[in-house]
């Protein structure tokens, strides 16, 4: 049977309850090898739902299933590969729909950073930056939605970055391709609402993972330093606002404040920014 075009069927949606139940929930994690993704899929494992990993190593994939399995009691099902390959955003679908039956959620937690000026940096930057950081959370998410519609009180989560609401230097791309999703998050959310799929968006700051291990370009600039929170406590809070049906979540009191500054005082992290740079002596543009 072909799926129903989104929206057709609002009507019959069922009364939600106030808090999201995980307990037996179907959900595909994408990054869920290391960092945020790994500690979101084993604390909504922890929560008895049941976890799609995925993610391009595949030892550290089978690792976090077996960790993730222990907490849930159910099996954790993983898949290695690269989800900026459309064929294999459609393989994760087809298997989380012939081995689970369907799919509750989708959280994007994927993704990559680059450092430099951009007018040193090349094309090739700017798309691969663009394609793990923006097009694939947004094409898997449109690839996903006739699933995610059939599913049981469906939602999206999005992991974003507070860069997504005031850009850095030597940023560029990362910068660019996280408010392109804040920005998605915000038309999905109105766009789906009548569907029953929920969008979460989790804007990060500083968390402990191994993001700056693995930039495509670059190296983390010194004055970035910042003390990070705790990928595990990162998750915790994700998935509570997921629970409790928020739409967008800020861990922390440094995201907040920097989401703060930037919605009030914009000139006044440029200011700051700009001392950074200039103390930092970060060498100035080869071209
Ligand atoms: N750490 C921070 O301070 C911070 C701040 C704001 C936002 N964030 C966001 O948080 C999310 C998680 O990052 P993290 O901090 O946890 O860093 P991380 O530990 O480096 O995790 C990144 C994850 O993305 C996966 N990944 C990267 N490229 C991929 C590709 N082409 N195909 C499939 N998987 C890919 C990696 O898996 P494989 O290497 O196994 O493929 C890894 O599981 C990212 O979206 C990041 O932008 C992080």
């Amino acid at each position: 049977m072909s799926p129903q075009p989104l929206g057709a069927e609002a009507h019959a949606l069922p009364r939600l309850r106030w808090r999201r139940n995980l307990v037996g929930s179907r959900v595909l994690v994408t990054g869920a090898s290391s960092g945020v993704g790994r500690a979101v899929a084993l604390e909504l494992a922890r929560r008895g739902a049941r976890v799609l990993a995925t993610g391009r190593r595949g030892e550290r994939l089978a690792e976090v299933a077996e960790a993730a399995a222990g907490l849930s009691g159910g099996p954790v099902l993983h898949a290695a590969g690269d989800i900026t390959v459309p064929a294999f955003r459609r393989h994760l679908i087809d298997m989380a729909t012939t081995q689970f039956g369907g799919l509750d959620l989708v959280v994007a937690a994927a993704g990559s950073g680059a450092i430099g000026r951009f007018s040193d940096a090349t094309a090739e930057t700017l798309t691969d930056i663009m394609a793990v950081d923006f097009f694939a959370p947004a094409e898997l998410v449109r690839e996903s939605l006739s699933v995610l519609q059939a599913g049981r009180d469906p939602a999206i989560v999005l992991v974003g970055s507070i860069l997504g609401y005031h850009p850095l230097p030597l940023h560029a791309e990362y910068c660019a391709a996280k408010a392109a999703l804040r920005s998605l998050a915000g038309t999905l959310r109105a766009e789906l609402a009548a569907d029953g799929i929920g969008v979460l968006l989790a804007s990060l700051g500083p968390t402990e993972s191994e993001f700056w291990n693995h930039l495509l370009t670059g190296h983390r600039p010194g004055w970035s330093s910042g003390r990070a929170m705790s990928a595990s406590r990162t998750a915790r809070i994700i998935v509570r606002a997921l629970v409790w049906r928020r739409r967008e979540v800020l861990p922390g009191w440094r995201a907040k404040g920097f989401a703060l500054a930037a919605r009030f005082f914009p000139r006044m992290i440029d200011r700051s920014l700009r001392r950074r740079m200039r103390r930092s002596r970060w060498p100035i543009s080869s071209r």
